[in-house]
């Protein structure tokens, strides 16, 4: 890779980026092979995405690896897809330390089998001392049950008196997502061609960059990477404003 295809270092950096990983099964079928090859293959793009964005220092880095409409397909592909997660939190937890990424995970997470709950608690509290990159895995997610999950939780607390619902704003609404202590995606990549959120993350992409790339997720490298960053950094964010008024919000 020449230098001039680097992000501009002289520009910021998304703080968080958010991929909603698409393709893999397609990856596979024009290659003749069963769609679980492409998962496996997907992996490796998982691997160098995420060492990339840690080397560049990005605070968060949020991967869609599973929704809550993903158990709707065929039982041999759920199975070999927790399979594979399940090995990926084992084998990746030492290098996840390495590099100094704090692992965590967002999504109806008592949903995954047992296997995976453990291996996936495991790697968490491995890397919980970590202050680097946080790698956010969304798994069992949909962005509408995570508002309903979100209004249950605070219909709660207005029924115990705790909230009074004029006190309501998009601050309290936003505190009860999931990991709402991360900064709001920046950048939202979604690989296959397809150019479509499938229910992620719908709250917080709201002032989100978006970028399609063209290749599946298993043929996205670090070049690919790099050029969304660049993109990004091209891009004139105004959230609704004049330009030039909004330097500090978007920096
Ligand atoms: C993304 O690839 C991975 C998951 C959704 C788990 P797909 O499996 O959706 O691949 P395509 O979109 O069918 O090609
Ligand atoms: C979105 O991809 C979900 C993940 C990447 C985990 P899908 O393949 O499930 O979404 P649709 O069906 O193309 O909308
Ligand atoms: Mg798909």
């Amino acid at each position: 890779m020449t230098e001039s295809l680097l992000p501009d270092a002289n520009l910021p950096l998304p703080r968080h980026i958010a991929v909603i990983m698409d393709g893999n099964g397609r990856w596979a079928r024009r290659r003749s092979l069963p769609r679980l090859m492409g998962h496996r293959e997907g992996v490796k793009s998982v691997r160098e995405t995420v060492t990339a964005c840690a080397e560049m220092h990005i605070d968060a880095l949020t991967l869609y690896a599973f929704s809550t409409e993903n158990w709707g397909r065929p039982s041999r592909e759920v199975t070999g897809l927790m399979r594979l997660l399940r090995n990926y939190l084992v084998r990746e937890v030492e290098e996840m330390i390495e590099n100094d990424i704090r692992l965590v995970a967002m999504g109806r997470l008592e949903q995954l089998p047992g296997t995976v709950r453990k291996a996936l608690d495991r790697a968490m509290a491995m890397t919980a001392h970590c202050r680097g990159m946080v790698l956010n895995l969304a798994l069992s997610y949909s962005g509408r049950t995570e508002l309903v999950d979100a209004v249950q939780r605070l219909a709660a607390g207005v029924a115990r008196g705790e909230i009074a619902p004029e006190n309501i704003d998009e601050a309290a609404i936003g505190s009860f997502l999931y990991h709402s202590e991360l900064p709001e995606p920046d950048l939202v990549i979604r690989t296959s061609g397809e150019q479509r959120i499938s229910n992620f993350m719908i709250w917080q992409i709201a002032y989100a960059e978006l970028f399609f790339a063209d290749v599946p997720w298993p043929d996205f490298r670090q070049p690919h990477l790099y050029a969304a960053i660049r993109e990004f950094q091209r891009r004139d964010r105004r959230f609704g404003l004049v330009p030039g008024a909004i330097s500090e919000k978007a920096g």
